[in-house]
């Protein structure tokens, strides 16, 4: 016998159809649900038990502490892949075979150069403006250089707009540093590969040459495997969202990207750093900020702490916090900060108020700080979020086409004032 799911209102009840994902998650299905009942809809804010789909990409399992893309481990992806690799499969479904991923890599290749006529829109930004504001603004206007909608049912079209996506948006990162800091901007190089280009564009002096850092550049491979997707999240919802209403890869990324910028979300990397810095600033009194997080009359967050599903802890952030100690070590690297987060997590850890609620160190605690080891600025660490998120969103925008759903519209529970009659303006 099929599970349903019951529903019982006013001595009525209805049933419902249940799924059961391949891992064994059980879904209700209640797409019935407000033509059946004549009106009646779910509330959930914040989607905290809604499933707005069904994928294959991503799995995880926030109480065991599991992620896997494709069905394929993290922790063995990460040891064993690169972010190319990993990338294609989370795109296409499979691991590439050597052709297959030479073919990606120089496809990819040949769609980095940008339109000259970006940097005219670039140049009209405020030398201080954030990189993810530029690379969200930037990545909105390629449209108007690539107007044409993309076939999602042809498969070479979907495959070059895929590579042309991977190919500039990196570019685009790198331009908005180099605007932020005053410097020329560089171009893309044929002759280094992905992590090396986004290094030498975004790190090198024109007049200088690049020089591969073997342990900086692997160290970032690793870094971009670990935020390629993260299943439903607030940007990938995003994108989802903003595609099912048939609009562009580009338009899609581009709200993705400002999805991802908030504090609450991508931007923790970066808020993360800020927040040691203060406590450094302020004398170094961890124990004082602790109580500062704990206090509910006080907007403070211990920001890298906490995570909506991981209630146990984040597989990424274990994964990370060993490379970053190999990389801190590799690197000779002693900066004040890390004592600090350090002593935070320490303290953080045994006490009442984060053991009760399940907060523990997340991915962007461990992140902001091997990022600032690697030697890259606060203001880019969101946007090395952004380029290692942007295969998961390609991924899910192009799973969600394929799938045809349908545009995403959800309803709300009307709580404001019910008819009432107009007032002319000298009556108010
Ligand atoms: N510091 C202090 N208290 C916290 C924190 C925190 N970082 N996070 C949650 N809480 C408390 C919260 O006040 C609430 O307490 P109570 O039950 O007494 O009202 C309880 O823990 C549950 O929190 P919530 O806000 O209902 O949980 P949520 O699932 O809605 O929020 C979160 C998840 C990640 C937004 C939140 O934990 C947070 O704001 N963390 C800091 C920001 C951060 O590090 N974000 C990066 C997330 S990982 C990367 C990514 O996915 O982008």
């Amino acid at each position: 016998m099929t599970e349903t799911g019951v529903f019982e209102f006013q001595g009525k009840r209805y049933e419902f159809p249940v799924e059961i994902g391949s891992e064994g998650e059980i879904g209700i299905d209640i797409k019935k649900l407000r033509g059946l009942t004549g009106g009646i809809i779910t509330l959930d804010p914040g989607f905290k038990n809604t499933g707005s789909c069904k994928s294959e990409i991503t799995f995880l399992d926030g109480e065991k502490g599991i992620l896997r893309y494709r069905g394929y481990a993290l922790e063995d992806l990460a040891e064993k892949a690169s972010f190319l690799e990993v990338s294609y499969l989370v795109i296409f479904g499979e691991l590439p075979t050597e052709k297959e991923l030479e073919r990606f890599e120089n496809t990819i290749k040949s769609h980095t150069m940008l339109n000259e006529e970006m940097k005219d829109i670039l140049d009209g930004f405020p030398k201080k403006a954030h990189p993810m504001g530029i690379l969200s603004s930037l990545t909105g206007a390629l449209t108007a250089f690539n107007p044409k909608a993309v076939d999602v049912n042809n498969e070479e079209e979907m495959y070059q707009a895929i590579c042309k996506t991977m190919a500039k948006i990196p570019v685009i990162a790198a331009w908005a540093h180099s605007k932020n800091l005053g410097k020329p901007m560089n171009y893309p190089h044929n002759d280094f590969d992905y992590i090396e280009n986004i290094l030498q564009m975004m790190f090198t002096n024109r007049n200088e040459r690049y020089e591969t850092n073997k342990i900086i550049a692997e160290a970032l491979d690793n870094l971009l495997i670990l935020h390629i997707d993260h299943e439903q999240n607030c940007s990938t919802s995003t994108v989802r969202i903003v595609g099912s209403s048939h609009a562009g890869l580009f338009a899609s990324i581009s709200a993705g990207v400002s999805a991802l910028w908030g504090p609450l979300h991508g931007g923790a990397n970066q808020a993360v750093i800020e927040m040691l810095e203060e406590i450094i600033a302020d004398g170094g009194d961890v124990e004082k900020f602790i109580n500062k997080a704990k206090d509910k009359n006080d907007p403070f967050r211990l920001m890298g702490f906490g995570h909506r599903v991981y209630k146990n802890f984040d597989p990424r952030a274990l994964i990370i916090k060993k490379s970053a100690d190999a990389v801190l070590a590799e690197l000779d690297v002693n900066d004040p900060i890390l004592e600090v987060a350090k002593h935070l997590e320490e303290v953080a850890l045994n006490d009442s108020y984060f053991i009760d609620r399940k907060l523990f160190p997340n991915v962007d605690f461990y992140s902001g700080i091997i990022y600032k080891a690697l030697g890259i600025p606060v203001e880019m660490f969101t946007v090395m979020f952004a380029i290692g998120r942007l295969p998961g969103w390609i991924a899910q925008w192009k799973e969600m086409r394929i799938n045809s759903e349908p545009i995403g519209r959800p309803r709300q529970l009307y709580t404001g004032e019910n008819l009432r009659a107009f007032k002319a303006i000298n009556e108010r």
